[in-house]
């Protein structure tokens, strides 16, 4: 990247070398406290790029990145795209639709046919688990855009990072999450990232029905994080730092009944957001439906549109590392 400290550059080429990255991102359980100082410092130093203006190298030139999502995406694909082609990259999207997935071909043979043209693959998948066990014969890096219930790694990146460039550290916060928490594989990866932390403790807000699972859970009390369960947002909100909205996932219901039942059970209002501290934000990896009033948007509490934007910043220091580009 151009104009950035060379001391900067140097110490985090000292750092990928002695903590490199996994090969494949796909859980955040992958990673570990160094991984996260390089990817969220590089983020910040691309950040920083765009608020002076400052060009940027096209370090990834030469290099591919492969998308395949078979599940739909805006941020995430879009993200992916623009941060990719600003590094100078070529992006080679494999849409379901239309390739060969129609005609039958399985997942594992689409990934084994994009490795010969890409140098990193992005996958979205509707089925749990199912990443994971396309890409045992893949050399070729991939990276997980989210897998049905269970993870959205490079989600919960950007959702540390927002919290990071937005309150300024992570520790010490009392970090409340609200809706879909047995299918939103967001807050089932950012659970988890957030044990890397000292957070003063994870709230869960939700009807019972769609309470964090108890892996998630046992997973955050084996790193000793304090957890309390809620059903009601009033009483989780007053001394909340982060408060991470989720949409009820439509896709995710076998009965349409059992969804409108749910789907409305927590909305952020203004007048809800009376009873929130000054200093906090609201936060919600978006598509939202109807637990977001817009008419909250214009509060400056209402992190979730910036959140959007920090999504580029990371994905570009995502890509970089990945792709291991000398800095
Ligand atoms: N947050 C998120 O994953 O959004 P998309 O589904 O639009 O990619």
């Amino acid at each position: 990247i151009t104009t950035t400290d060379p001391r900067f550059l140097a110490d985090l080429t000292q750092q990928i070398l002695a903590d490199p990255l996994p090969k494949h991102i796909i859980s955040v359980s992958a990673f570990k406290k160094p991984h996260l100082h390089q990817i969220l410092n590089l983020a910040h130093q691309y950040r920083l790029c765009k608020i002076k203006k400052q060009p940027l190298n096209h370090i990834l030139e030469g290099k591919v990145m492969a998308m395949m999502f078979y599940e739909a995406s805006t941020r995430t694909t879009s993200s992916f795209s623009v941060a990719m082609q600003l590094l100078g990259g070529i992006v080679q999207k494999c849409d379901p639709d239309t390739s060969s997935l129609v005609k039958g071909e399985t997942l594992s043979d689409t990934v084994n046919v994009m490795a010969s043209y890409a140098d990193v693959m992005v996958i979205r998948h509707q089925e749990k688990g199912a990443i994971q066990k396309a890409i045992v014969n893949t050399h070729t890096p991939v990276i997980s855009a989210g897998d049905g219930t269970g993870e959205h790694p490079t989600q919960a990146l950007l959702d540390v990072f927002t919290i990071r460039e937005e309150i300024g550290t992570v520790n010490s916060l009392t970090i409340t999450m609200v809706g879909d928490l047995k299918n939103g594989r967001t807050v089932h990866s950012l659970a988890k990232l957030l044990t890397l932390y000292r957070v003063r403790e994870l709230r869960y807000v939700s009807v019972p029905s769609l309470s964090m699972p108890p892996e998630i859970k046992n997973f955050v009390k084996s790193r000793g994080i304090k957890q309390e369960e809620y059903t009601s947002l009033e009483s989780a909100l007053p001394d909340t730092d982060v408060l991470y909205m989720t949409r009820v996932q439509k896709e995710r219901f076998s009965s349409e009944e059992e969804y409108i039942k749910t789907r409305s059970a927590f909305e952020v209002t203004p007048k809800l957001m009376t009873k929130a501290k000054k200093k906090m934000i609201v936060m919600h990896p978006l598509p939202r439906v109807c637990e977001i009033s817009p008419d909250f948007d214009t509060d400056p509490r209402a992190a979730y549109f910036r959140q959007t934007e920090y999504g580029m910043f990371v994905r570009m220091a995502l890509l970089t590392l990945v792709l291991g580009h000398s800095l």
